[in-house]
């Protein structure tokens, strides 16, 4: 059996014992010295002012949108536009907190929303924001979808749970919208179990998602932060201060653990990204001239951190083929992430509006994945490469 994931962590033995040791050795695993410790290691990886852990990637997605709607930059009733081909709880914040659903289509020959892709969806309606999710390990046009916003006033966060450490020409995907978010959980590129991260160049951004982050009070803050939120709402006395909650929040954070496993596995991450972009061009050769199969366009990519194996079909019929292939090779596969998100029941149960989908459609009934992480062995590689083959 060649599984979707094999292990938890890069270098799982030698990191399960460190835990170990950490565990029995530290006096604290509540959020503390490891979680910062990990946000500025991963500021600093993906270039960003300022890194905000979280306990998962859909935490992340959350805090994102109740931290834009607190600030009022984003309010009840505004259109937000998200990649057709996504994760659910990429979606379900924008409907939990009031905001309006609008679905963009993933072009088949990228799986991502392309700049034309939301030139077409913008001819019908308008959106206020766009929640685009770079899928696989790929990623669309943004440098055309980023300049398309700025144009129409369409504020632009990315989803890059699946697409950490991929770069187009003009940078690492993450960097392109007003925040990313990014999730460890389990067959991520790196894993601390459950976790997930918010990078923002955002100084007000960041300071609301860290009250977000913690029940709406003050105690993430620097000094000076407290001392304004304290100021302006007239709590002067340092006893009260701490039970203060400002703004709608939860509790979404890491512990200690998710701290300390970020800062173990992030020293494997470039060698991990190379691993799985020589893993995933060593594929996508067999694929290219294979003509049952769809390539993948990765012209605009300079680094491909890709998450798992696309395997898109020319037709429905050549899909069952390969399915009946890839099962009797013992390979395990899955659809491609959740499919067109506008099929599934909680969406339909919710939203009326239905938009057509043509490319996320053809994803989601024509493809499949199957995983691509570091420990494929050559032999793994070859079984697979066997299947793609015409
Ligand atoms: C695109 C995308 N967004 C969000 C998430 C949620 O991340 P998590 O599982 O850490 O909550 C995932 C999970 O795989 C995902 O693929």
């Amino acid at each position: 059996m060649i599984p979707l994931m094999k292990n938890t962590f890069l270098h799982e033995e030698e990191t399960k014992k460190e835990l170990s040791e950490f565990i029995l050795r530290t006096n604290r695993l509540s959020m503390g010295i490891m979680c910062t410790g990990f946000e500025s290691a991963f500021a600093k990886f993906q270039k960003a002012g300022h890194a905000i852990l979280f306990n998962s990637g859909a935490s992340a997605n959350l805090a994102i949108l109740q931290s834009l709607k607190n600030l009022g930059r984003l309010k009840d009733g505004d259109k937000i536009g998200f990649s057709a081909l996504t994760w659910s709880t990429n979606v379900m914040p924008i409907m939990q907190l009031g905001f309006n659903p609008i679905p963009i289509d993933c072009a088949v020959h990228t799986l991502n929303v392309m700049a034309e892709t939301l030139i077409a969806r913008l001819k019908e309606t308008r959106i206020q924001a766009l929640f685009i999710t770079n899928a696989l390990g790929f990623a669309g046009d943004l440098d055309k979808i980023k300049a398309l916003c700025e144009d129409e006033g369409i504020m632009l966060i990315e989803d890059n749970c699946e697409a950490l450490g991929t770069q187009i020409k003009t940078g690492k995907t993450g960097t392109f919208g007003i925040a990313s978010s990014f999730s460890f959980f389990v067959a991520h590129h790196m894993s601390t179990i459950e976790g997930g991260m918010i990078c923002t160049n955002d100084d007000e951004l960041a300071e609301m998602a860290r009250m977000v982050r913690a029940n709406g009070w003050d105690r993430n803050l620097s000094p000076e932060q407290q001392m304004r939120w304290r100021k302006s709402n007239k709590v002067l006395n340092e006893y009260y201060s701490k039970y203060v909650f400002y703004d709608l929040a939860y509790n979404l954070r890491p512990t200690e653990i998710t701290g300390f496993l970020g800062l173990t596995q992030i020293k494997y991450l470039k060698d991990n990204i190379r691993k799985r972009q020589k893993n995933y061009l060593k594929l996508e050769s067999v694929v290219s001239k294979n003509p049952d199969l769809v390539s993948i366009d990765t012209s605009h990519l300079k680094l491909i951190s890709n998450f798992a194996f696309p395997v898109i079909c020319r037709t429905k019929e050549i899909k069952e083929k390969y399915l009946i292939r890839f099962f009797e090779s013992e390979i395990e596969i899955r659809p491609v992430i959740a499919g067109n998100i506008q099929r599934q029941p909680f969406y339909k149960k919710y939203v009326n509006k239905e938009y057509k989908l043509p490319g996320t459609d053809f994803i989601h009934f024509c493809g499949f994945y199957c995983g691509n992480y570091p420990e494929l062995t050559e032999d793994e590689l070859g079984i697979i490469a066997r299947c793609l083959a015409k």
